[in-house]
């Protein structure tokens, strides 16, 4: 329907006076397509993505104005940009806390990555973890080889042969410990492994289970082992392990903290109960900080070091971050020959960076304009590798306290990098 023309210049004069409202501006613009007004609203609507290049009700309006201009091409290339946005926003937090539960029984058909809504148990106020049957495999991990050999000896070939378990008895009880830097695909790679199982995963924060259940914690951990009992084969992963360690003082206070290790050792031994088909794996970024009775055999006692992305794995990450998105004048292996030391977390933020860029241009000019190597070298000067500083700290580790040998492959990764 039509706007009262008296509205539109009453909207018209309030935006003189304050031309920077993006609201007005999109109220006007919005009214205008509508009373006949498609080039004054395009107009509009170019303006607002001049100020803000990602605001979707502008390029939504700007595709329909260019649409009844008979623009086509145009409208086409608002529509694009509107899919890149789209796309990035689903793209999944990296570190999302788990939040729900999945009931266990019947055993539902395992849907492609599906996260199955929770159902409150009895007596529960509030459902707190994700349980899930990962779609994913070692084979979507790009690069990579050496940790993903070190994950099949010490990991997948024991768990995925059950004779070979049962005869070993229980020295092949136990978890493999995942460590390295921030952002380099230790969650990703244990979902990776429970999909390479074929098994469900279950994802458990370690800091938010203290810290929300200060004092209930060796209960909370027993409910969460019988979850990944029902659930199994499951992949029961503990993320941040190094939190029972580094709460120490903290815990101290409380007493519990010695109770919180012995309550996970005594899970982890399946003293009271069957861990058959339940696979323990831990992440951490500070091995250090592990409380060492749950590095002793038959603990977590195998571990693997998660290095930043070598470079074909670098190539998968930003082939998967450019999904999606107009990126095929990107020379991506360039891009990645140029990323040494980045993170997973940090090429993400990379194409974010160079989409950006080119989105700023393309809104000015209403025609997509791909994005392209130059926005990545644009985008290269803003976004520095994030991992030098936990080199740092693990240089001491490595150098003074590596007497067992645990951090071995990690020393030759540093000595090869130089950076011992
Ligand atoms: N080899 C790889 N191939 C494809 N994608 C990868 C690879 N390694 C990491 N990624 C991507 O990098 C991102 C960061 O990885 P992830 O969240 O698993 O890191 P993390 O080591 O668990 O980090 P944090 O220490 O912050 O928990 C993920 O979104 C994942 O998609
Ligand atoms: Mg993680």
């Amino acid at each position: 329907m039509p706007a009262d023309p008296t509205l539109l210049k009453a909207l018209g004069e309030a935006l003189q006076k304050d031309p920077g409202s993006v609201p007005l501006r999109l109220h006007l613009a919005t009214l205008l397509l509508d009373s006949g007004g498609e080039s004054a609203a395009l107009e509009h609507f170019v303006t607002v993505l001049g100020q803000e290049p990602a605001n979707v009700d502008a390029l939504r309006g700007a595709a329909r104005a260019a649409d009844m201009l008979g623009d086509s091409q145009r409208a086409q290339g608002y529509r694009q940009l509107l899919q890149a946005l789209t796309h990035t926003a689903e793209q999944p937090k990296a570190s999302e806390p788990p939040v729900s539960e999945q009931a266990t029984s019947p055993q539902p058909e395992p849907s492609e990555g599906e996260r199955v809504p929770a159902e409150p148990q009895s007596g529960d106020v509030t459902p707190w973890w994700e349980i899930e049957w990962p779609n994913l495999t070692l084979k979507d991990v790009g690069g990579m080889e050496q940790v993903k050999r070190r994950l099949n000896v010490a990991f997948l070939g024991p768990m995925r042969n059950p004779e070979l378990r049962k005869a070993y008895g229980k020295s092949l009880r136990g978890g493999l410990l995942l460590y390295g830097p921030p952002g380099c695909g230790k969650t990703f790679l244990a979902r990776a492994t429970a999909g390479e199982l074929g098994a469900r995963f279950l994802g458990v924060g370690l800091s938010d289970v203290l810290d929300m259940w200060l004092g209930q914690s060796e209960k909370r951990l027993h409910e969460i082992f019988q979850h990944a009992r029902r659930s199994a084969p499951c992949v029961l992963f503990f993320d941040e392990l190094d939190a029972i360690g580094q709460k120490r003082v903290h815990l101290q206070h409380h007493g519990s903290m010695r109770n919180v290790v012995n309550q996970l050792l005594a899970e982890m031994s399946g003293v009271a109960s069957d861990n058959e088909g339940v696979f323990l794996l831990g992440a951490t970024n500070h091995p250090w900080d592990v409380d060492t009775a749950l590095l002793r055999p038959g603990r977590f006692d195998r571990s693997a070091v998660v290095l930043p992305p070598d470079e074909p794995a670098r190539v998968a990450i930003l082939v998967h971050h450019l999904k999606g998105r107009p990126a095929e004048a990107v020379d991506v292996r360039l891009v990645a020959s140029k990323t040494d030391g980045f993170s997973g977390a940090d090429l993400a933020h990379l194409c974010e960076t160079a989409t950006e860029n080119a989105m700023e241009d393309s809104a000015q000019t209403g025609t997509v304009r791909s994005i392209s190597n130059g926005d990545f070298q644009e985008a290269l000067r803003q976004v520095r590798p994030s991992t030098m500083s936990w080199f740092e700290t693990a240089r001491n580790f490595v150098l003074f306290a590596n007497e067992s040998g645990a951090y071995d492959d990690l020393l030759a990764y540093m000595k090869v990098k130089k950076l011992v």
